[in-house]
């Protein structure tokens, strides 16, 4: 594990690029009943609890209470293959910047927010030290650049450090973190955000969606 101060300064690093990225989609207002049309098929998947992604298995991970600004800029990534993963990459190819910026606001609703005062569950794991700084201990983003991992689900959590960290997602600022982390670490990490409260849920299906025959 690094020294406390070399973690530190890595934390200013990153917050550093962050902020000094150009904000995805800045002048793009998203328009929440437009998404609801548009989102349609993505609750196939991401409307049904405990859905899962075949081969491997784990499950999809919830939206709803995400920031959409954060929900836009992975749907970007996808698109671009920054994240490799073909559904989602099929499923996010053809959409515009305006299409992305709808769907996420409709997906993810009312962003959880931090209690006034944070009550997490349990006590973070060691190796979560660094995380905390971005991601809180009680797993809602600072920023809404920073996804919420309060609730969401452990194995979808898990699946995603491992992607960070064998490069399946690129992303400077994650990479940067997940290099160190054991499997061990990664599973305790992923308990205990899951675990946090309030948390994130699926955005439900509704039935008038359907056609008459259905
Ligand atoms: C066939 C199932 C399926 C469908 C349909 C689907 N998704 Fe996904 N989605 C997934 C899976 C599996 C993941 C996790 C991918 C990974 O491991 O990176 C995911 C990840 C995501 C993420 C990343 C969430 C996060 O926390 O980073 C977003 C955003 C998303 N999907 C939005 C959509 C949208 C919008 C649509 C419709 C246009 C859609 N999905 C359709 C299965 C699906
Ligand atoms: C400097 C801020 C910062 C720090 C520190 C940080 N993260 Fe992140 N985290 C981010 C950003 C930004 C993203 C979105 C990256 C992307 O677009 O894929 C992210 C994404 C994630 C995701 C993916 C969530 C999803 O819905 O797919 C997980 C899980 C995660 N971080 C866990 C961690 C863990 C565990 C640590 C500590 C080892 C950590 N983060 C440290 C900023 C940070």
């Amino acid at each position: 594990m690094k020294s406390r101060t070399t973690l530190v300064a890595f934390v200013v690093a990153a917050l550093f690029r962050t902020f000094a990225a150009p904000a995805q989609d800045a002048d793009v207002t998203g328009n929440a009943d437009r998404g609801k049309t548009l989102a349609y098929t993505c609750l196939g998947c991401h409307g049904i609890e405990d859905y899962k992604n075949a081969n491997p298995i784990y499950r999809v991970p919830r939206l709803r209470g995400q920031h959409p600004e954060y929900l836009a800029i992975a749907l970007h990534a996808y698109k671009s293959g920054e994240r490799a993963h073909a559904t989602m990459h099929a499923q996010a190819a053809s959409l515009s910047d305006q299409d992305v910026a709808d769907i996420a606001v409709f997906l993810g609703g009312t962003p959880i927010a931090a209690a006034a005062t944070a009550n997490p569950v349990g006590k973070p794991p060691e190796a979560a030290a660094a995380c905390v700084a971005c991601h809180g201990t009680d797993g809602i983003g600072i920023i809404a650049q920073y996804p919420n991992l309060s609730g969401q689900y452990a194995d979808y959590i898990e699946r995603a450090l491992h992607d960070y960290k064998r490069g399946n997602r690129k992303n400077d600022v994650m990479g940067g973190f997940v290099g160190a982390l054991t499997d061990d670490d990664i599973a305790a990490i992923a308990t205990y955000y899951s675990q946090q409260r309030p948390k994130l849920t699926v955005t439900p299906k509704r039935r008038f969606w359907f056609t008459a025959r259905d």
